[in-house]
């Protein structure tokens, strides 16, 4: 069976009206729970997830797609990507087929894209279009609409592409007109961003030659294995003291290959630390990825003295995943160094909770690209770590977080439309002395369907 939509928007959408924003709110709250047990997969990795859905849109023939995160973010891309002239279709839980149109053969959009809360979806095809002679109006709710979507525009005008109507500060709602012969370019990030160099990297697709983009720091490489899963000339070198050279070959033609999506470490981040928190917790968290650019918080948590046993190691579709074996135990303050928020660039709102839980104060440096995420998560993490009882402190781009094994709670955390501030400050309530509330959890959904009835299964308390 086919079926189109598979999940009605649940997403609050943004009206312009802070009455209607009020009205679509879920606040809830987390309470000192019993020891948590059992088995949790996460959902799809959303990275993943979000790649395996426009690689297929790219490739001429079916692909199919297993274990597909349903949250809203990716099927805003799925939506996209059929305005743009695939064919997607879901044909059971977490599988997908894509009957792609090639590289460069999307079709002009009736209507404005809607990315709704998905930086992800909104930057990888604002890339994909740059590459193909067609016109397309990006727009997303409130949350994209704030976000900087200048970083990508400038190398897509280098391949071509021409920006036609941005909104000022160069942000959402804007207009791209994709270039009729894109050039395949040399680019150098200015920031540590999967994004932008994979957006430069689906431009490239549909030019002729090299494109070549130059890491300072690697970010996280799922665009650059996928190209190569669907039969795509990718080169990547190493570079001194960090960071790596890609090179692409264009205008390959991509070939289907299936995708089996493995569970996302950034949403799996949430159960382990809750595990780790709450005393007497034990918890198996299944067909985790373990791809080394995404798990720089396993390896801080393991500085900080957790227990994480890795179990059941192996590569399946080219990617590495395990089994995590979490005990709650002591935790201990750490530094964090600024050359690690690549490989954990999402976790640092958790991080944060586990932070605050351990003896000691950990620093975690170099968090400049916190502030420009779903919402200003640097400020949004200090200020609901403050409100409920944890001393931390901002000093330039560093967060510090005092921790004193233990947490009062007791406030209710105000969550921007940012689906990792809500899951994480639930999670703090689980142990806290007194509850923790959260605002809003609407926005869970845009990454992590079903996380509050995962969380209850395996004994936490939320209502
Ligand atoms: C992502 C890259 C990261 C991350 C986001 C997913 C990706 O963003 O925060 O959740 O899939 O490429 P940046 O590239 O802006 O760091």
């Amino acid at each position: 069976m086919v079926t189109r939509d598979p999940i009605a928007c649940r997403t609050p959408r943004f009206e312009g009206s802070a009455a209607v924003e009020d009205l679509a709110r879920l606040p809830l709250r987390a309470h000192r729970s019993p020891a948590l047990k059992g088995l949790l997969r996460a959902p799809g990795d959303k990275s993943i997830s979000h790649r395996a859905l426009i690689f297929g849109a790219l490739a001429v023939g079916e692909t199919a797609i297993e274990g597909l995160l349903e949250g809203q973010d990716v099927i805003n891309t799925a939506r996209a990507l059929r305005a743009l002239g695939a064919q997607v279709d879901r044909v059971g839980e977490g599988r997908w087929r894509v009957r792609g149109v090639g590289v460069g053969g999307f079709a002009t959009p009736a209507a404005p894209l809607d990315f709704g809360n998905s930086g992800t979806g909104c930057r990888l095809l604002l890339g994909a279009v740059a590459g193909c002679p067609v016109t397309a109006t990006f727009d997303g709710d409130a949350s994209l609409r704030r976000r900087p979507m200048a970083r990508v525009l400038e190398p897509l005008e280098w391949v071509g592409a021409r920006a036609l109507a941005v909104t000022p500060g160069g942000r959402l709602p804007l207009t791209l007109q994709g270039a009729r012969d894109p050039i395949p370019i040399v680019y150098e990030p200015p920031v540590a961003s999967a994004q932008l160099k994979s957006a430069v990297l689906l431009a490239g697709l549909a030019a002729p030659g090299e494109t070549i983009v130059r890491e300072r720091e690697s970010t996280r490489d799922h665009t650059e294995r996928l190209l190569r899963h669907f039969g795509a000339e990718v080169r990547i070198n190493a570079c001194e003291p960090r960071g790596q050279l890609i090179t692409l070959v264009g205008q390959p033609e991509l070939v289907p290959a299936p995708i089996v999506v493995p569970a996302d470490p950034s949403s799996a981040a949430f159960a382990a630390v809750a595990a780790l928190i709450v005393p007497g917790s034990e918890l198996i968290l299944e067909r985790v990825m373990l791809n080394p650019l995404r798990t720089g918080l396993y390896d801080t948590l393991a500085d900080m003295g957790a227990q994480i046993e890795i179990i059941d190691r192996r590569v399946e579709g080219g990617e590495e995943l395990a089994q995590l074996r979490v005990r709650a135990g002591d935790l201990r303050g750490v530094e964090v160094p600024a050359e690690r928020a690549p490989r954990m660039i999402d976790e640092y709102p958790i991080l944060a909770v586990a932070a605050a839980y351990a003896q000691g104060t950990t620093r975690m440096r170099g968090l400049a690209e916190l502030r420009v995420k779903e919402s200003d998560r640097l400020a949004a993490t200090a200020a609901g770590l403050a409100i409920n009882g944890v001393e931390t402190e901002i000093e330039g781009d560093d967060l510090i977080v005092h921790g004193r094994g233990w947490v009062p709670g007791g406030g209710r955390v105000s969550t921007h439309m940012d689906h990792r501030i809500a899951m994480a400050f639930l999670i703090m309530g689980l142990a806290s002395r007194e509850p923790v509330g959260v605002d809003d959890t609407a926005f869970i959904d845009t990454s992590f369907p079903g996380f509050v009835a995962l969380m209850r299964g395996i004994g936490a308390l939320l209502s």
